[in-house]
Parts: C-alpha cells; structure tokens; sequence
C-alpha cells in the first residue's frame, strides 16, 4: 500500500522525509522516491526495491536550512514497480506523490497528449502534475492552478505537490485516502498518510476531511473544504504508540485488513475492466493456446480461493478443472498432462509445499502460472506468467484480504478465459463485469453489522464443535470460515457441504453443536435451506447468513440483497471473518499471532 509524507521546515528535510518513509514501509511498497526543493532548485532520487536503495542513491546529498520536500512509497497497481513508474512524478517545475485513483486519468491523459505533453510513467498519478501545470497557465496563482486541478479529479487521492513558482509552500488534497498535518513549536509542518511518521515530530495534528484540500507554508496551513469554504484546522494530540497507530485504530492488523478489503478489491480491479473485456497486461492470450485443462495447487486459504476459483472456470469458461493441495499433490505420483495449466495461489509466494509442486510442473513441461500478492517472491520468479493480487502486505496471521484478493482475480481469469474460448455471450460477459464493479461495495463493512456480529458472538464461545455449511462456491467459503474460526479461537469447526451432513456428521447434532448455515438466495437456496432444517430438526444451534429472513435459525445475520450469489459470497465472507474475530477476542486470544502458526511456511 502506497504512503506519503512531506516536511516544510528548516531541519534536515531528506532525513526527515527517509524517516517517515521508514516508518511506512509496514504497509508494504516496491518503490520510493524524494523531492526536496531549495534554493528554487528541485532534488529527486529513486529507487526499485527497499529504503535502503533509495538511502544509497542519496548518501551524497545533504540538505540544511529551508526546504520543502514530498517523499512515496509505492506498491505497484497502475504500471510495474520501475523507478519511471515511482512517485513523485515531475512535471516542467513541479512534482507531485499521490496515493488512490485517478478514475478518468486517461482522458486527461489524452487532452494532455494532444497539447503535445510527454508523459514518462504508465501511472495514472502523473497527469495530476502537467494538468496542474497547464493550468498554472492559465490561472493568476499556483493556488488557482491547484484547486482547478483538483476539481478536475475523479476518484479518489490524497495529493501533495509542490512547485518552483511557489517555493515555500506544500500543497496538498485529500479525497477518499488518509492525510494529516502536523505541527510542532518549531514552526515545522508535517504530511503523512497515517500517524506512524508524524510521532515524536508533531505535537498537534489535524486529520483532513474528504473533500479536502489547500497549502501549507510557514505562516498559514490553509484548508479549503470541497465546497470552497475555508476551514479551521482541528488540531489534536497525537498518539505515541507506534505499534497502535500503524493499526490506524483498528484492534487488530487483523480487523483492520478486514475493512480494507474493500479498497484492496478496488486496486486488484484496477485497469483489468473495461465494457465488454477483462484486460491482464500481464498476460499473453496466446498463452492459453492448446490447454484444455486447468489444475489449480495451494495451501491453506490460498487452497479455498482455489477451490473457488474451480467453480468459476468450469461455469464461466467450461473448461475442466481440478484442485489440488499442494503437500498431497508433491507425493502422490501424479498424472500431468501438457494440455493442463498449473495454476499456483499464494500470498507469500513462499510457502515451500506450493513452490515444490511449480517447480514439478515445470519439470514435467507443463505451463505455469502464479496468482500471489508478493512481486519478487520465490513462486513469480520461477512461474512462465503471474497475476498480481494487490492486497498490499497482510500481517495478521490469518489471512483476509489476500483470499478476497485471490477469489476476485479468479473471477476476472475465468471471464477472460471465457471470452477466448467463447463460451459466453457478450451482454452476459458485460453483465458478470458490472457484477464485478459491485464487489468493492459489497465487502464494506457497516457499524449495524459489525455490532450485530460483535454481541452474537458471546453465544459461541463454548459447544463442541462448530459446522460451517454451503453449497458450490460457499463450500469453499464454509471451509475458509472453519479455518478462521480454528485458528485464531482454538475452536474446533469443519467446512462441510451442506448436502453432506445427512451422511454421518449429522450424527453430532445437538443444541451444542453450531452450524454457521450460508443460505445465499441467488444459489440453490431451496436445497441449502433443507439441508439446515435437517439440521435444526435435530436441534443443532443454528445461526443463518442471509439475505432472506430465515425462521428454523436460533440467530441470524443478514446480509443486504444483491443481484447475485458472487456479491453474497463477498458479503458472507465478510461476515465469518467478523465472527472468528469477535468470538477470538472475547475468548482473550492474541488475534494477530495465534499460537502455532507463522505467516509464512517455508517448511514443507
Ligand atoms: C490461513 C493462512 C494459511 C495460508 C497458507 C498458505 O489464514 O493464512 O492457511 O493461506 O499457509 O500461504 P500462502 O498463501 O502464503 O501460500
């Protein structure tokens, strides 16, 4: 996940500006970059990789006495992790950091293009600069030229640029990604993304409001709010944990991934939809040629994704799949065809069972491809092709965001495959691809249902056992359930298709056994809520996830109505993560480090 900070004072701006970025690089990145600007003349260094690149780079440069100065961490989604493509983008006499989206950067692009400007990156960030700069043209003020600019924005942006025709001043914007100020005695100023830099510079800081945006020189911090009503800034103490404020005041990292699925699914859609097509730049359509199956291989969550993903590709693409766990698969002997596509999931890109049975693919002559969240890692180096999830680093152990990554590249992948193999008509593939505009929506987490989930959950702390149950894609999603649950309650809880329990678990039933029933509408809901009445007949306790009001359930949690049973599946998702949270902290676990497991298995 990208982070931005930005100094104006008169202490060592580059230290300042390489500190904050170090107190960032939680977040994950793969780029980074600096500009200070004194003396009316403009320094930027970049570099690919870690801090300690950028640090090289600028070993020889010192900064002293007054300067302003705007510093990025970058984690690639609009173009590769290069130095053209890291932050800040320059412009004639300007530059400019950015986190978020420009939604209609490709048309400013190209009136940009045709008034003859050149652009250098494949990011959506740099347009903010030149358009910035036209508009310095134009208008009596730099200020002007700022504001202007940023009403020309769609999407969503936190924004600092600064330029030589106003030397001493940052400007700065914020629409739908955090920024804040900080001040001190000293008379300095400081920007960030997030807390974690500000602490230990700034006594005071004033978090901006959406909508947001204005300048900061060393005599005013000027906000404007969005209707162009000037504010006063509400300074406030800021904390001095660090630890806490990387969490951005959520509990936990874990609980804190939870809500930002949603901006993460946006990310991992970014650029891959258009009306009628899903786009992977990464991938070659010629690469499909000649296969006929396709074999999915991971561990653990990564392992639910996959199973997920096998329901979509044989639905949307009708093309054969199967699903491995990838610590059977290594010995087992198995079959491979050179007709199948090896597909490997996971988060790290690490995990040693999964990047063994790659490398048996690749030994065995089949192609290759990896769907991870790491860039760099074992399993992209090695894999022939890779799709990206853009879930930024994930450091609660039990993995959230990365599956919700993982299921909505496997979505795209099927419709793409769809659409080379024709198995679909286009207005269906345009309506799967507005389907899929609607996930980032879905997966956002409301204050009704998070406090519903939070008191429901002091009813299920103790039984013998939990049964999370569905059918199709919500077997899988039941499995991932369970597997929350189990890993961070120490609970005992089983995945099961709601179809099976009538052939031996049922045998269990009985007011201490839970089962946590996913009933979507939009799939199988008459056969699904059947399977739960036989269940509630032999007096389990039930709790429903629905949409429609189910009566035979002792609770119930309901989810909104959706159009179709992908957006239930993210929706439900969202909830099962939420209860094995809640049920965790009210048994008083340790929530980010469940006891036993690590984040990344490199043993096999
Ligand atoms: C569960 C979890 C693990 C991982 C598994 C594979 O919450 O995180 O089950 O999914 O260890 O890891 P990756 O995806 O990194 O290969």
């Amino acid at each position: 996940m990208c982070g931005i900070v930005g100094y104006l004072g008169e202490k060592n701006t580059k230290e300042i500006l390489l500190d904050g970025l170090k107190e960032l690089e939680y977040r994950g990145y793969d780029s980074a970059g600096i500009a200070v600007l004194q003396n009316k003349t403009f320094s930027n260094y970049k570099a690919v990789g870690k801090l300690i690149n950028l640090e090289e780079k600028t070993k020889d440069f010192t900064t002293k006495d007054f300067a302003v100065g705007i510093g990025h961490t970058r984690w690639a989604t609009h173009g590769k992790p290069t130095e053209l493509n890291a932050h800040p983008h320059v412009g004639e006499n300007s530059y400019v950091v950015h986190n978020g989206i420009i939604e209609n950067y490709v048309e400013l692009k190209r009136s940009l293009e045709a008034d003859g400007v050149k652009f250098l990156s494949q990011t959506d960030t740099e347009v903010i600069v030149h358009q910035f700069e036209k508009n310095l043209k134009i208008e009596k003020t730099a200020f002007e030229a700022f504001s202007k600019t940023i009403s020309e924005l769609e999407g969503a942006y936190a924004i600092l640029l600064v330029t030589k025709s106003e030397d001493a001043t940052i400007f700065f914007a914020k629409h739908g990604s955090p920024m804040l100020v900080g001040i001190n005695q000293e008379n300095e100023k400081y920007f960030a993304s997030s807390d974690t830099p500000l602490i230990g510079h700034a006594k005071e800081v004033n978090y901006f409001e959406d909508g947001d945006y204005g300048f900061v020189s060393n005599d005013e911090i000027a906000i404007f709010s969005k209707d162009a009503k000037k504010q006063k800034p509400v300074f406030q103490a800021i904390s001095t944990n660090r630890l806490s404020a990387q969490k951005d005041g959520y509990r936990f990292f874990m609980e804190k991934e939870i809500y930002e699925q949603s901006d993460v699914i946006a990310d991992t859609l970014l650029g891959r939809l258009s009306e009628d097509a899903i786009h992977f730049d990464e991938l070659d359509p010629a690469f499909f040629d000649g296969i006929n199956e396709i074999k999915l291989c991971a561990c653990g969550t990564s392992y639910h994704s996959a199973l997920t993903a096998s329901y979509m590709f044989e639905r949307y693409a009708k093309i054969r799949c199967s699903v491995e766990i990838a610590s059977e698969f290594r010995y087992r002997e198995p079959l491979m065809c050179k007709d199948t596509l090896f597909v490997v999931i996971s988060q790290s890109g690490e995990t040693a069972d999964t990047l063994e049975t790659l490398k048996m693919a690749k030994k065995a002559g089949l192609k290759t491809l990896v769907v991870c969240n790491v860039d760099n890692s074992s399993m992209v180096r090695l894999a022939d092709a890779c799709i990206l999830t853009r879930a930024g680093i994930e450091k609660g152990v039990a993995s959230t965001k990365a599956f919700a990554t993982q299921v909505t590249v496997f979505w795209m992948l099927s419709l793409y495959i769809a659409k080379l193999r024709d198995t679909m008509t286009s207005k269906k593939l345009a309506h799967q691809i507005f389907l899929l505009r609607g996930v980032p929506g879905s997966v956002k987490v409301t204050d009704t249902m998070h406090e519903r989930i939070k008191r429901l959950s002091k009813r299920y702390l103790h039984g013998h056992g939990f049964f999370f149950i569905g059918r199709d894609v919500f077997f899988p999603l039941a499995l991932e359930g369970a597997l929350k649950l189990k890993e961070i309650s120490y609970l005992h809880a089983e995945g099961y298709p709601s179809g099976e329990m009538k052939h031996g678990p049922i045998a269990l039933a009985d007011p201490e056994l839970f089962t946590i029933a996913l009933l979507p509408q939009h799939l199988l809901y008459e056969k699904s809520k059947s399977n739960v009445e036989e269940l509630s007949a032999r007096d389990s306790t039930i709790c429903a996830i629905s949409a429609i009001e189910f009566d035979k359930a002792d609770d119930f949690i309901q989810i909104n109505q959706c159009e179709d049973y992908m957006l239930e599946f993210f929706q439900m998702m969202v909830v099962v993560q939420l209860l094995s949270l809640e049920i965790s902290v009210r048994l008083g676990n340790d929530v980010d480090m469940p006891r036993n497991l690590a984040k990344s298995v490199t043993v096999e």
